[in-house]
């Protein structure tokens, strides 16, 4: 979500940098400074890899319940124990699903092509909430939701799978602040900001999905140890992006390796909410690093991206407004290996191009490198058009064969929770997927919400069960009304005494 102001950015960068290079009055000779005819290594050793294609075990067989069309689903959630699978025949649910206990399969029943149907009609916010462990979301149709379609809050060890999520509000599906999931095999589209979002996460593997008509299709933010594969990323603003949004509790994003996907034609229109991060990203972006730690790109078919088939960016070139002293702006360790790059950066933008002319390339961007970066490499560098790539060597390695997936053996043992960190757990798991402490996210910042409720908690915990709309250039805050009072109070307590964005006692 935080691409923030990228094409000020660039203009920036561009100024500065062109004045530079034309004031040193460089020879026109372009330095080569890639792979070919170097004998690589072999594969990618990192971790242990794991590979394992489930991550719910389950333990005690439980109940079936069937759900038929005019039920309840989310009457039947309370019903259920942990270790029940909910049946939904297909029919249409006019609800918002919150699941606040572990071990719960909600399972979509597809009959002669019909499907179960969650349908907000553009009132509800979110079709289905969960911040239980060990949770299963599959084969439904949701749409018309205004806020997100499936949202993880705190749930470790969760499968989301061939679901079809459309035109559904901010987030199709948005694990935040989970540990050992996959989102698989699921068709999501007409999202206002990223259809996949996996936020402050680990252990993510987002493969086989179709991501399309989105702003941003596939964003992997402030999570470590993620593989993107397999994927078909077409027609949104900007493809797939692995980034760093500062002044979110968790830092980093490393370890994230984005794999033979197709990521084609990502020219739409960005339809961002005005103001908000993603409505910088400028239409035509293939992959998006920005600050992100060893992120590999590999076997992708990168295509038909106007603006760029592949950017890596710092902060300092996103020039976002306040800096996090705890993240590190620059990316590390970038690594390119083969991917096929065809018709990219046809009609980039003029920041690009002027960025470009200091760097002494012309012709169309595949692959550009704004501000600093470090220890990056490419193989066969030479095959596309690139710039400020001068400094990067060729990879030692020119595969991740040995590495399947990096979910864990074993399930994440499930969160408990002392009734003391439900507060924190709350603001972590929720609040900060709008929130952050310093700047505009989705919702305003956290220390402007301090100054309108300074002492009084209980003001802020009514306020979030039933929020009016205040600002007009602000989307409406989705009502926190599934969280019982206690709850809401904690929360309310948690964020009004945050002292910065690294909060966490
Ligand atoms: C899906 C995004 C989203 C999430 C999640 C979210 N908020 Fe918000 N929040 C917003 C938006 C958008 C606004 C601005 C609404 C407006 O001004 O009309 C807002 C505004 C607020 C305000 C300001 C109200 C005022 O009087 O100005 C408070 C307080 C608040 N949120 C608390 C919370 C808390 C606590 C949580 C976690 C339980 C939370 N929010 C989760 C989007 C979100």
């Amino acid at each position: 979500m935080a691409i923030a102001k990228i094409l000020t950015g660039c203009l920036i960068v561009a100024a500065f940098g062109g004045g530079l290079y034309l004031g040193m009055a460089q020879v026109n000779n372009p330095v080569v400074n890639t792979s070919e005819g170097v004998g690589y290594s072999g594969g990618f050793k990192q971790a242990s890899p794991g590979n394992k294609t489930k991550v719910v075990v389950k333990k005690t067989p439980g109940k079936t319940h069937v759900v038929n069309d005019g039920d309840s689903i989310m009457a039947t959630v309370k019903l259920a124990k942990s270790g029940d699978t909910l049946q939904i025949m297909p029919g249409s649910y006019h609800e918002t699903v919150y699941i606040d206990k572990d071990d719960i399969r909600i399972v979509g029943v597809i009959k002669d092509g019909r499907r179960a149907v969650l349908d907000g009609r553009g009132v509800l916010n979110d079709a289905i909430l969960y911040s239980g462990n060990n949770i299963v979301i599959e084969n439904l149709y949701i749409t018309k939701f205004k806020g997100n379609g499936i949202m993880g809050q705190a749930g470790n060890n969760f499968e989301i799978r061939n679901n079809i999520i459309a035109d559904t509000g901010v987030y199709g599906i948005f694990p935040q602040l989970g540990q050992n999931g996959i989102i698989e095999h699921n068709i999501i589209s007409g999202i206002e900001d990223a259809a996949i979002y996996v936020g402050m996460s680990d252990n993510i593997h987002v493969a086989h999905n179709e991501v399309f008509n989105s702003v941003a299709g596939i964003e992997i933010e402030n999570s470590r140890h993620a593989i993107v594969e397999n994927n078909y990323v077409h027609n949104n603003t900007g493809g797939i992006l692995a980034f760093i949004t500062p002044g979110l509790p968790i830092k980093t994003t490393f370890d994230v390796i984005i794999r033979n996907n197709f990521v084609v034609d990502n020219n739409h229109k960005n339809f961002g909410s005005p103001g908000s991060m993603v409505s910088a990203i400028p239409a035509g972006t293939g992959i998006l690093v920005m600050a992100a730690d060893e992120v590999i790109i590999e076997g992708n078919i990168i295509s038909n991206n106007k603006v760029a088939g592949i950017l890596i960016m710092d902060h300092e070139s996103t020039k976002n407004t306040t800096s996090d002293p705890d993240s590190d702006p620059v990316p590390d360790k970038t690594m390119i290996l083969n991917n096929l790059m065809s018709n990219n950066g046809y009609d980039t933008i003029a920041e690009l191009k002027a960025y470009m002319l200091t760097k002494f390339t012309t012709g169309n961007p595949d692959i550009i490198s704004v501000g600093e970066n470090r220890d990056s490499c490419i193989i066969n560098g030479s095959q596309y058009v690139t710039a400020g790539l001068d400094s990067w060597k060729s990879c030692s390695f020119d595969n991740t064969d040995a590495i399947d997936n990096y979910l864990l053996d074993e399930p994440v043992a499930p969160r408990e929770i002392d009734p003391s960190e439900r507060g924190k757990v709350v603001y972590l798991g929720i609040c900060t997927g709008c929130h952050s402490f310093d700047d505009r996210l989705i919702g305003p910042p956290i220390k402007t919400i301090q100054l309108i409720y300074q002492n009084d908690p209980q003001r802020l915990a009514n306020w979030i069960a039933a929020p009016t709309k205040i600002r007009p250039n602000f989307p409406e805050m989705p009502p926190q009304n599934y969280l019982d009072d206690e709850t809401r109070l904690a929360v309310a307590k948690y964020m009004l005494a945050a002292q910065n964005s690294t909060y966490f006692d």
